[in-house]
């Protein structure tokens, strides 16, 4: 028998960084997700096929051997069969639309997608229970994670998140696109979260402004939103990204992207992390199109909406 479950990937709007010492973030699902499909075999290993590479580990040993990208699924595995007295294995595949270690959420999204999945091999989960696994696994590759990516990816839609509150979906009816551009520079969330929280240690009283700015332009996007206007949520954006140059989470190539995306769209910054990755820029159907021309000539560049299903399972 199989279970596949996927997931979306996801776009930060507002409040990256920040959001790891409190502040609100503001974010979405995206219209390019992550299937997982699993099933049971009868020799005790976790197979794992994906674009990045095929992994396998032995079914009863602890997860800490295997291929370092690969442990949130060795261990949702091991668990699983742990959980219900399995002496098999699990062969798990994982097909991506998601380009992976560009802050779309492709950790995140895989490991929703694979919870929902391997769990689904013996019981169907609430949502929540997916979410909380997901979220476990996932910390066995990034120990700091807010739990925000892996909250949108599963409910989707778009949504605010804060640590002490945790995730609540935005109904506000506001409607745009966004144009994603990759500045094909690779990052890692871990280390650059890790350089801010160098910088807000040796930075303190700025660090506190910068926060208190960004929790005051958060309130505005939260109005602005509400009256679908655009031109309003943009100029925001823009100024959030201001707030990221600050904290020294941009670089050379995401500062062109960003200033040419401005040009035609309504406002763009970095999505997430930063120091790589990719940069949004918000726009409608009137400003879609000079938007993806013009960066085209700078980055590998697509458009994509709010996905609103979020985790979808087929057992
Ligand atoms: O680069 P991403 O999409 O994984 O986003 C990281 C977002 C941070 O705020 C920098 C960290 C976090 O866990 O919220």
């Amino acid at each position: 028998m199989n279970s596949s479950a996927s997931a979306p990937g996801k776009v930060i709007l507002f409040g990256e960084h920040f959001v790891v010492y409190g502040a609100k973030a503001i974010l979405c699902s995206i219209d390019k997700r992550i299937k997982v499909t699993s099933q049971l075999i009868d020799e005790k290993k976790i197979k794992i096929k994906s674009e990045l590479g095929n992994v396998e580990a032995d079914a009863d040993s602890s997860s800490n051997d295997s291929h370092e990208l690969f442990k949130p699924f060795v261990y949702l595995a091991d668990k699983t069969l742990k959980k219900f007295n399995k002496n098999c294995g699990i062969e798990i595949k994982i097909e991506s639309e998601i380009p992976s270690g560009i802050g779309l959420g492709s950790s995140s999204a895989s490991c929703v997608a694979a919870a929902a999945s391997i769990t689904g091999l013996f019981e169907k989960l609430p949502r929540e229970d997916i979410l909380k696994l997901a979220i476990e696994a996932e910390r066995k590759i990034f120990n700091n994670t807010s739990g925000a990516d892996c909250s949108v990816c599963t409910f989707g839609g778009l949504a605010e998140y804060d640590i002490k509150n945790g995730f609540k979906k935005i109904n506000s009816g506001s409607d745009f696109d966004l144009v994603i551009a990759n500045s094909k520079q690779s990052h890692n969330t871990s280390e650059v979260v890790e350089k801010v929280k160098k910088f807000k240690e040796n930075n303190k009283e700025l660090f506190d402004s910068l926060y208190k700015q960004e929790s005051e332009l958060i309130q505005d996007v939260f109005v602005s939103l509400g009256k679908n206007d655009l031109s309003k949520v943009g100029s925001l954006m823009s100024k959030n990204q201001a707030l990221l140059e600050q904290i020294g989470v941009s670089t050379d190539k995401l500062d062109i992207l960003v200033k040419e995306a401005k040009k035609t769209s309504f406002g763009a910054k970095i999505t997430g992390a930063g120091g790589g990755g990719c940069i949004i820029a918000l726009v409608d159907k009137s400003n879609i199109t000079p938007t993806l021309t013009n960066l085209k000539d700078y980055a590998e560049v697509f458009s994509t909406r709010i996905d609103n299903r979020g985790l979808v399972d087929t057992f």
